[in-house]
């Protein structure tokens, strides 16, 4: 059986387009059937290319998040995805929707959590110094990024990077990373939700 994921945006999308790319492959486990955003983003282009269905639930057009989380989960309970992608997603869920689809919501974020959470991870870093950061993919909980992390990489920070460069350096590690950990959520290799046992 595949696996169905709804990704959600709020960006350019290039992670969501290297997981339609995987999932093009006919022997890939997991299917996108609708792409979410929170406002026009421009990676909603990448769902009109592949021909897959798409919804935006502006931000502005609510009076509250819990008003606005509920009109998203609406949308996204009328495609009953499998898996729930936050792929830049750039607005935290209330409490209400992390609990319709925990634990199968996931979130790609570009640090080695749990350092550098929250909206800049990438500036963050840089700011602090570090000679390394990372990508990391993680269960969704009602934190912001401190869910259990399926998958994470280390990625070097060079000297003189600015934010713009030092992210483009690790999102190829994110979709590396992302795109394995849905394979394998697909294949049952990874369970949600189960605590890996410490012995
Ligand atoms: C990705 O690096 C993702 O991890 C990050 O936004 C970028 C989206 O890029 N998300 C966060 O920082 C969430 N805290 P994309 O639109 O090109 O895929």
């Amino acid at each position: 059986m595949v696996l169905t994921v709804a990704v959600l945006i709020s960006g350019t999308g290039s992670n969501l387009r290297a997981l339609l790319d995987a999932a093009a492959d006919p022997g890939f486990p997991a299917r996108v059937i609708v792409i979410g955003a929170d406002r026009e983003a421009d990676g909603l282009a990448h769902a009109e290319a592949f021909g897959i269905p798409s919804f935006v639930v502006p931000w502005e057009a609510f009076d509250s998040r819990e008003a606005w989380g509920a009109e998203l989960d609406a949308q996204l309970k009328v495609w009953q995805p499998d898996l729930v992608v936050l792929s830049g997603l750039m607005r935290l869920l209330p409490r209400e929707v992390v609990a319709a689809w925990s634990p199968n919501i996931i979130n790609t974020h570009p640090a080695f959590l749990p350092e550098f959470p929250g909206a800049h991870g990438v500036r963050d870093a840089l700011a602090a110094g570090v000679s390394e950061t990372g990508a990391s993919v993680i269960v969704v909980d009602d934190g912001v990024d401190s869910g259990p992390i399926l998958a994470q990489e280390r990625v070097p920070v060079h000297p003189g990077d600015t934010e713009a460069a030092l992210h483009e350096r690790i999102k190829p590690v994110e979709r590396r990373l992302l795109i394995d950990v849905v394979r394998r959520i697909a294949e049952s290799e990874l369970v949600l939700g189960v605590r890996p046992d410490p012995n």
